[in-house]
């Protein structure tokens, strides 16, 4: 694992940026995981704000999303089909049908997440796939549980993961209590693994996901047994691990 340190959100969001559009610059065809949530809604920025000045091009990348919520429309604004069209996908000249989510509305959701397992293996996997870090370890949506799931699934989201996300909802109870999410077996599938996180509520997950013990109760942990993840964090999401005197660069 190489970690990064950055002083802030911002220096965060240009940093995981700068990996993402070398790996795109590098393949110009290549294949990105993407997440949604807060932390990479900089880093779409960055990369539109490149983009649109013509430094950079996603004509040819593909993209396939960690997960959606379960029983949401892609129209629907918390839904995140929407947040990666407004977020991203709407403002850079990639093909939209190059774009993949998982399909809340799918009358089968294991009939999809099942779909959803071959497509990324069709692809050949991500060659980079971003993560952002749940304040209980989670990725995607593999919460914490007694088993590392593989396979694409439809997951009950945990208490502290829907009262996280009510932020963006009116209320808790309007915050959707499944998700279909990607599994372990992609993530761990991809060439590289770029996590990125920020702000003090990150930093005893980020701490359990690199120095505890790897285990399903903290789904990020698995990233040890990957060979190339890179961590780009701010000081307040990295700071437990520097008191514990990881190496870190910057
Ligand atoms: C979203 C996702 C989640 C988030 C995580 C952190 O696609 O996969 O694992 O990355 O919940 O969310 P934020 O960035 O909002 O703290």
């Amino acid at each position: 694992m190489r970690i990064y340190r950055e002083k802030d959100y911002d220096a965060m969001s240009r940093r995981a940026a700068n990996l993402i559009s070398a790996e795109v610059i590098r393949r110009p065809d290549c294949v990105l995981g993407l997440a949604t949530g807060s932390t990479p809604i900089g880093t779409y920025k960055q990369l539109t704000a490149w983009n649109q000045k013509g430094d950079l091009s996603f004509r040819e990348v593909r993209t396939v999303n960690l997960d959606e919520y379960k029983g949401l429309a892609g129209t629907h604004d918390q839904s995140y089909r929407y947040f990666m069209q407004t977020n991203l996908f709407d403002h850079i000249d990639i093909i939209q049908e190059n774009t993949n989510v998982p399909d809340g509305l799918a009358a089968d959701p294991e009939a999809e997440c099942a779909r959803y397992d071959k497509l990324v293996e069709s692809l050949g996997y991500a060659d980079l796939q971003l993560l952002g870090l749940g304040r209980n370890g989670h990725i995607g949506f593999n919460e914490p549980c007694d088993r590392f799931v593989k396979e694409t699934h439809v997951v009950d989201l945990t208490e502290s993961t829907i009262e996280a996300n009510a932020r963006f909802f009116a209320s808790a109870d309007d915050v959707p209590k499944q998700a279909l999410t990607m599994g372990i077996g992609c993530i761990m599938a991809a060439r590289r693994v770029l996590l990125i996180a920020s702000g003090a509520d990150k930093a005893d997950a980020l701490y359990n996901a690199v120095c505890g013990p790897i285990t399903p109760q903290c789904p990020a942990s698995i990233l040890q047994l990957h060979s190339d993840v890179v961590i780009v964090g701010d000081e307040a999401a990295l700071s437990k691990l520097a008191d514990a005197g990881v190496e870190i660069c910057g």
